[in-house]
């Protein structure tokens, strides 16, 4: 199917399942290219498991299906080292970047033992991870010369407090979006937020 989204690419995080997974196979459906990131293994402080290598095989699977390609890369949204490798590594293979997904989320469920754990390890991912995604991506967005969107999960918890501490921490990743974001992109993009509650 050739449309507006026909030969682009997209970095999605968190792509091993999931909604993650879910965004990388409609947009493989449309002919999007696909570069799919996760962290495939499980956080400390975090009460339910991440996904899988195995996972990630299964998406790149998917998306082949669709026959689009993918380049697949395993690392933590966190590490910004890592994720700059997977995102160098499908840039070098596609040449472009259109869209990135900051989609990779955890929260915790349950009371915790080590409070102080859980902050760093929801924080982490669900703000430092969301910051360096948009960070690595602007500038091969902004170099391709022809537009793109960044597109950042939250939760309606992010808009809220429930009074929950991983709750709370969801509220400063709204924040991220909605303020320091469109900053760390710089004044070349656009900003248009949108809210799916
Ligand atoms: N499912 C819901 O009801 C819901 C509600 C509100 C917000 N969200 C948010 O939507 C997004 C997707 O949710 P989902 O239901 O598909 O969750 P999910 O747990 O099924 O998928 C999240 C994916 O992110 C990966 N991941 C976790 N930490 C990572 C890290 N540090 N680096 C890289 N990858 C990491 C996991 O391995 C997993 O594959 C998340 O940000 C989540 O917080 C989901």
């Amino acid at each position: 199917m050739s449309d507006f989204f026909s030969g682009k690419v997209a970095f999605i995080t968190g792509a091993a399942r999931g909604q993650g997974r879910a965004h990388a196979v409609r947009l493989a459906s449309r002919g999007v290219n696909i570069i799919a990131v996760d962290i495939c293994r499980d956080l400390p402080a975090i009460d339910y498991p991440n996904a899988t290598r195995a996972d990630l095989d299964e998406t790149r699977d998917l998306v082949e299906a669709e026959g689009a390609k993918i380049v697949t890369g395993v690392a933590d949204v966190a590490d910004q080292a890592a994720l700059r490798a997977v995102l160098d590594e499908g840039l070098a293979h596609f040449g472009r970047l259109d869209i990135a997904i900051a989609n990779a989320g955890v929260v915790r469920y349950s009371e915790d033992d080590d409070p102080i754990a859980t902050w760093n390890d929801v924080i982490n991912t669900n703000l430092t991870g969301v910051w360096n995604t948009c960070f690595l991506v602007r500038q091969p967005i902004i170099d391709g010369g022809h537009g793109g969107s960044i597109v950042i999960t939250s939760s309606t918890a992010g808009i809220k407090g429930t009074g929950r501490h991983h709750h709370r921490d969801r509220r400063y990743r709204h924040l991220s979006r909605e303020r320091h974001l469109p900053d760390a992109a710089s004044g070349e993009l656009d900003r248009r937020t949108g809210h799916v509650s």
